[in-house]
């Protein structure tokens, strides 16, 4: 069964083609990567299945609902990080926790909750004196308050180091061992490569390609199978969009291991 179905989901500015007649779906318990340059049209896309931002056309059925007409029930059942999410500065992750807890009205045990992000050593820091990457954690514990089954990440792990990411990405693999849904955008293909099941490619408002990331390599990939030089999703993504994403050095850093 699909937690996502998308077809033909277009949303223009003005002239400006943000979202130009995409398709795609998420099976339910798997992990699908929406990866894609500065303006590919990502966090519309994500906006949109959220129920957030009205589409001009096509059909979405997020967990069986439309996002926008059936936005108040969707909201109960999915988890989200918006894109750059921020917190009120004076607030610990405690008091954060607390805070959503009420807006859903569940109960929860908000220790549990940041000891599950890895984030209980700092509950009783304020926002603002929160690293990055503690930051980003208390994201997903705000998510995780209502015990969702679908969540969104919008780079959930941009501009983390790398030991935070992959405190995220151990977060992400155990969402998914107890088999929820994931939809996340990013910028590190590595990332992508390692936690998706599915990768979809945006550029320019279009899906330009979508498979597993081993059907991609084996699609668009050289064909090089050496012991030093494999074709990786990076590989496949500067070809069909022309230029490597920047990611702060983490292009150089991952060429280097490989
Ligand atoms: N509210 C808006 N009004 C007008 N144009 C918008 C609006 N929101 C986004 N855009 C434009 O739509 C395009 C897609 O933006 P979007 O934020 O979806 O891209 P993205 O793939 O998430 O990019 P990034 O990787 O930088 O987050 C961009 O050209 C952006 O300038
Ligand atoms: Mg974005």
């Amino acid at each position: 069964m699909s937690a996502i179905e998308v077809t033909s989901l277009k949303k223009y500015y003005g002239q400006l083609k943000a979202v130009d007649e995409i398709s795609f779906s998420l099976t339910q318990g798997q992990i699908l990567s929406l990866l894609g340059p500065n303006g590919a049209g990502k966090t519309t896309t994500v906006e949109i299945l959220e129920g957030l931002r009205e589409r001009d056309s096509g059909d979405i059925k997020v967990l069986g609902m439309d996002p926008w007409r059936e936005g108040y029930k969707l909201h109960r059942k999915i988890g989200v990080i918006p894109q750059g999410f921020r917190f009120f500065d004076k607030a610990t992750p405690r008091e954060a926790v607390k805070y959503y807890a009420d807006l859903f009205n569940v109960k929860v045990d908000p220790d549990q909750i940041l000891r599950e992000v890895l984030l209980e050593d700092s509950r009783s820091t304020i926002f603002e004196n929160l690293s990055g990457g503690q930051k980003q954690k208390l994201g997903l514990a705000l998510a995780l308050v209502n015990n969702p089954e679908l969540f969104f990440l919008d780079e959930p792990t941009t501009g983390l180091d790398p030991q935070a990411r992959r405190t995220v990405w151990e977060v992400i693999t155990s969402l998914k061992k107890q088999g929820r849904s994931i939809f996340l955008t990013t910028h590190y293909l590595e990332e992508a490569e390692k936690l998706a099941d599915e990768v979809a490619i945006m550029n320019k408002g279009k899906i330009i390609a979508s498979g597993t990331p081993q059907e991609l390599i084996n699609t668009y990939g050289s064909g090089k199978r050496q012991v030093m030089v494999t074709d990786s999703l990076e590989d496949v993504f500067v070809k069909l969009v022309g230029t490597p994403i920047e990611d702060e050095g983490e292009n150089i850093d991952s060429k280097k291991k490989k």
